[in-house]
């Protein structure tokens, strides 16, 4: 559908649309609102049909929000087949469709507590209310695959994905395999015949972790994140595979519900809470302790902030928070527009993934002479943070998932974890991308360098190379080797290069007199230094080892793949 030329020019045309100023007239207007129709379009399709975005859905969001506040500044600009327009689609010709029962909307998107402090006076115009605060429904947005379940006289009789909003794929022999879905609900006891539900289909992080390593076993491709893996599921042509992906089912809103004579039943419920409380007692699994019902809009905005950073403990994913008005009759009163109802609002959690560009690599020498290639990348912004620097562990790692220079990389940061490069966007090359080709020298001291057969890293065996000095230096002083208070990197740094230090003995015979008189410094915190030394003087024998950087000898290196395993030889301490 579309040539790689295409994608590399639709995605360079997306990244300058991001930073580009909004326009002052509508001549200028109307040609953003091409390029920006253009750019969506391109990335429902590789997201919706394709299943594999080549942007964040962060810089998603920000693409769309631009062209809605484009065509709300000049109604002009607005073209007759605007991605704003319709409810984007994930419909394909392999499942049959099915009408909604109602239409089901997307969520307009905050990102900060300023923007949901917005949203509560956006309600309150609407509702022209400006008496008492008020009450809304907070819930995890899940990170999955949203399905429609269709209840009948008690039964399950359909269910469907989302499709393009009206339209759905018809999924029910998957859906009947999964546990959480009940095919028999007693919605007759609430006087309702028929009923529509609303929900995700999501993977629990720990099923999802042993899919990705039975797939590993057997050779098959990965899923890059549970939502692939769901919405894959969701969809397959057998349903006993469906039943192996172990999906779940959060239900979520009750979309709909009439009685035998086709009445509008749904008023019985006053509040959306109640309506996940009747649906809970039938059996269904709707957010439980994850759910609250928040007096203003403040209560929100700290419910929100504590599941930002509870995120990483949960057992789903989830990439934000749905904020409802809770009163079923308000949110009637709010009402709709063509995208979402004006009664809800996601909080969205800050950006994990972003997409970069690779401009060099850079090779750091480390204590032991091991070549750690890092990669400079155009910076952006990961989970609240600016990142240019991104570790590339080693040649093996580049050569694997084939990394090059000029590659659009999709860089991920979860929670406190440093961040890495997920992979390069290979559809975006345009050819000229250049291979990464690893250093045969220390760039630092110039020595041929060597690789064990056993062993990941390329090492420089010069041990008076300067880079290793420094770095056996400022490894010695730190917290995790002999922990000497006040000296860390920039004083090793500094005192290396008055040349007060040029080995780690030297660390021990310091002129603290001179100290004393250097910029920063003082009597006191030479006197404190000195006694920093000396205390450190009495550290166990293990400490000592440890902070030598003998190779092979240390403390047993856990959970990363990236070094071999050691244990100190004498103490076995690992
Ligand atoms: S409410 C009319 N609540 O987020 C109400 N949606 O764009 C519209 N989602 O893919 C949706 N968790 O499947 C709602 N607690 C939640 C949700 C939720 C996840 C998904 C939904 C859809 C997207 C909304």
């Amino acid at each position: 559908m579309y040539s790689a030329a295409d994608q590399k020019q639709l995605d360079l045309l997306s990244r300058n649309l991001l930073l580009a100023p909004d326009p002052s007239n509508p001549k200028d207007g109307l040609v953003m609102a091409h390029q920006l129709g253009d750019v969506i379009r391109f990335h429902e399709y590789r997201y919706y049909v394709l299943h594999d975005p080549v942007i964040s859905d962060f810089e998603f969001d920000q693409l769309y929000k631009k062209l809605v506040a484009l065509e709300s500044a000049f109604p002009t600009c607005r073209l007759d087949d605007s991605p704003t327009s319709r409810v984007s689609s994930d419909l394909t010709d392999e499942l049959p469709e099915v009408h909604h029962l109602t239409p089901m909307l997307s969520l307009d998107n905050s990102y900060n507590e300023e923007d949901l402090v917005d949203f509560d006076k956006q309600i309150r115009k609407l509702l022209v209310w400006d008496d008492e605060p008020i009450a809304y429904a907070v819930e995890p947005k899940y990170d999955g695959g949203t399905i429609t379940l269709v209840y009948e006289d008690d039964r399950l009789v359909r269910a469907a994905t989302r499709g393009d909003g009206v339209k759905g794929e018809e999924i029910t022999a998957n859906a009947r395999t999964i546990r959480s879905i009940p095919l028999r609900a007693h919605f007759s006891a609430l006087g309702i015949y028929r009923a529509e539900l609303r929900g995700e289909a999501i993977i629990r992080k720990d099923a999802f972790a042993r899919i990705n390593a039975r797939r590993e076993e057997e050779d098959l491709p990965l899923f890059a994140n549970p939502r692939n893996a769901a919405t894959g599921g969701l969809r397959m042509k057998d349903p006993r595979e469906a039943a192996e992906r172990g999906l779940d089912v959060f239900v979520y809103q009750l979309g709909f519900a009439e009685n035998e004579k086709g009445e509008d039943v749904l008023s019985q419920f006053a509040t959306h809470q109640q309506s996940l409380d009747a649906l809970a007692a039938m059996g269904f699994k709707v957010p439980d302790e994850e759910r609250t019902v928040c007096p203003d809009i403040q209560g929100v905005v700290s419910f929100c902030t504590e599941w930002a950073d509870r995120r990483d403990q949960y057992a789903y994913e989830i990439d934000g928070m749905v904020v409802k008005v809770n009163r079923r009759d308000l949110q009637e009163r709010c009402g709709y527009t063509s995208h979402h109802p004006r009664w809800a609002i996601a909080f969205k959690f800050k950006a994990r993934q972003a997409t970069s560009r690779l401009i060099e690599v850079d090779y750091q020498v480390g204590k032991i002479g091991s070549i750690t290639p890092v990669a400079k990348i155009e910076p952006v912004q990961l989970a609240g943070v600016t990142v240019s620097s991104i570790s590339l562990h080693n040649e093996d790692f580049i050569t694997s998932k084939d990394i090059r220079l000029g590659d659009i990389v999709l860089v991920e940061r979860a929670g406190d974890v440093i961040p890495y490069i997920v992979k390069p966007l290979a559809d975006l090359r345009d050819g000229s991308e250049r291979p990464i080709r690893f250093p045969t020298h220390c760039p630092v001291c110039a020595t041929p360098l060597l690789r064990e057969p056993d062993e990941a890293a390329w090492r420089c065996v010069n041990a008076e190379c300067e880079a290793q000095i420094k770095q056996r230096m400022i490894f010695h002083v730190s917290k995790d080797a002999m922990d000497i208070d006040g000296l860390g990197r920039s004083q090793v740094e500094r005192f290396y290069d008055l040349g007060m230090v040029k080995h780690i003995a030297d660390l021990y015979k310091l002129d603290f007199d001179r100290i004393a008189t250097l910029d920063g410094f003082g009597q006191k915190s030479a006197d404190n230094l000195k006694k920093a030394i000396e205390k450190a003087k009495a550290n166990p024998i293990h400490r000592l080892l440890h902070s030598l950087s003998i190779h092979h000898l240390g403390k047993k290196h856990r959970g990363c793949s990236q070094e071999k395993s050691t244990t100190c030889l004498i103490c076995k301490i690992g």
